[in-house]
């Protein structure tokens, strides 16, 4: 591991990573997986966590050396806390573990309508409390929303709510939790391995529709979200706020 370190603020801004540590919850796949490689590259070093061994050891063995992996579920508090309690030290969080249903508010159970909040937004506010004792005073956390908090894209009031709650809540730790920074990702459509997992035929329309209703005519790809998150880690002066990379779609 390096010892060297960025230490003025210009350098950590500039995107220097060295001798720090990233923790990417659901970091085994997709943008998370993303980000770990960004992370790597700028000399950092990565702990990534997720439910399945396999994903993530497949993960940690593509990124090398400096990353290491253990199993962990948001939606247990005691996985949650024993995760945190391996860890010695943390400067950045980021969780993009969720697991939840959207749909109309007529069709889904009680159950499916507050997966959202109980997976996507309780999951993330228990992974940032217990990771608070341990987070460096000039770390931050990275919070994930989704664009449709701004502009629902579907019958999905629920998860809509629940992007909207994390916003709020990233602006709210952002001056519980001051000096370290919180911030808040809030991605359009993403073509990765999140929507590879859903049938074509839903897959195909949704990014058909995202290609109509974005200004830049097509969905995301996963590097370019991560990108806005190791912006949000290493921007020594950006705090309390929500970055929309989504090619616009909140605009139209
Ligand atoms: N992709 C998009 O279009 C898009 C757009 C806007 C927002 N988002 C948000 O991005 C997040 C998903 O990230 P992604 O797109 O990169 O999808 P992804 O590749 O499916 O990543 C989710 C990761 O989280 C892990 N995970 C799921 N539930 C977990 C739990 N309870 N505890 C621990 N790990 C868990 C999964 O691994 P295991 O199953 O092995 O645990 C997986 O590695 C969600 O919050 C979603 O709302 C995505």
């Amino acid at each position: 591991m390096s010892q060297v370190m960025a230490d003025t603020d210009d350098e950590r801004s500039g995107g220097d990573l060295r001798g720090r540590t990233a923790v990417l919850i659901g970091g085994g796949s997709g943008i998370g997986l993303r980000v770990a490689h960004r992370v790597v590259a700028a000399g950092g070093r990565v702990v990534l966590g997720g439910r399945t061994a396999s994903r993530l050891s497949a993960a940690a063995k593509e990124l090398g050396d400096a990353a290491e992996w253990c199993t962990v579920d948001t939606g247990d508090l005691d996985s949650l806390a024993a995760f945190f309690d391996g860890l010695a030290h943390v400067d950045h969080l980021f969780t993009t573990a969720a697991s939840y249903r959207v749909g109309p508010m007529r069709e889904l159970s009680a159950a499916e309508a507050a997966s959202p909040f109980e997976s996507k937004f309780w999951g993330q506010y228990h992974a940032v409390r217990l990771a608070a004792p341990k987070l460096a005073e000039d770390g931050s956390v990275v919070l994930m929303s989704g664009a449709a908090s701004a502009r629902p894209a579907g019958l999905a009031p629920a998860y809509v709510a629940c992007n909207a709650a994390i916003e709020g809540l990233g602006r709210g730790l952002a001056v519980e939790l001051a000096p370290v920074r919180v911030n808040v990702v809030s991605p359009g459509t993403v073509d990765g391995h999140l929507w590879s997992n859903r049938p074509d035929t839903v897959r195909q329309a949704a990014f058909e529709q995202y290609r109509r209703e974005t200004l830049l005519g097509r969905p995301a790809t996963e590097d370019e979200i991560a990108h806005a998150v190791v912006y949000l880690f290493t921007n020594t002066f950006t705090t309390g706020s929500t970055l929309y990379p989504d090619g616009g779609y909140t605009l139209r």
